[in-house]
């Protein structure tokens, strides 16, 4: 049964298709300030398709998140040369908020990373001022490890959060 009336409860999580990038790119420009050309969008499907993944609920993409995967070092440990799963960017459609849709797709995307990219680290910038974001990343096991100042356009900070992926028991659920 539906509780709000209008939005499905129910929700379809799928990889990414060409054909969903006008839609991807609308759901990016209702919900976030940092919006990316279509080259941008393509360029990450191309090269990293397994992480580019859609929520699909009333016939209509309501969500996704593209990634990116990067050599670098962790952010969780010192030193240590780590092949990392960096969020490049996410968001849900207001209207299916609360229902359960980024938790999943994170999920999914951290799955993949792990699965097809031999990721073992997964991490993002958020801005100091997002709790929703904030939230839900503390939720799925994410800590702050850095703070990084005037980060954004208009001056705000991020926090990096990261999370290791080597344990696989934490993406059961997905
Ligand atoms: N207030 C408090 N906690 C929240 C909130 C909120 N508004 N939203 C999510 N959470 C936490 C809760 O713990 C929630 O579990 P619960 O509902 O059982 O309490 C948990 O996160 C999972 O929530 P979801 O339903 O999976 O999250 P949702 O699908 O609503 O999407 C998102 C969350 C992506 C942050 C959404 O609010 C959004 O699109 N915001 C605008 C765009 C944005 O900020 N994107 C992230 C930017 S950072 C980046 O892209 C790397
Ligand atoms: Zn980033």
């Amino acid at each position: 049964m539906k509780r709000s009336g209008l939005c499905s409860e129910s929700f379809q999580v799928r990889t990414f298709e060409v054909n969903d990038l006008y839609r991807v790119m609308t759901i990016n420009f209702e919900c976030l300030p940092e919006n990316y050309s279509s080259y941008f969008y393509r360029d990450l499907y191309t090269r990293y398709p397994e992480t580019f993944v859609v929520a699909e609920s009333d016939n209509d993409i309501q969500g996704y998140i593209m990634c990116r995967i990067e050599r670098g070092f962790s952010k969780l440990r010192t030193f240590t040369p780590t092949r990392l799963l960096h969020v490049v960017s996410l968001a849900v459609r207001e209207p299916y908020r609360r229902k359960g849709i980024a938790k999943k797709i994170m999920l999914e995307a951290m799955k993949k990373g792990l699965e097809k990219y031999q990721t073992n680290e997964c991490y993002l910038e958020v801005r100091v001022g997002n709790i929703p974001a904030l939230k839900l990343y503390e939720s799925l096991g994410f800590t702050k490890t850095k703070r990084n100042y005037g980060y954004y356009m208009d001056g705000e900070d991020a926090w990096v959060m990261a999370k290791s992926l080597t344990n696989e028991e934490a993406l059961k659920d997905s």
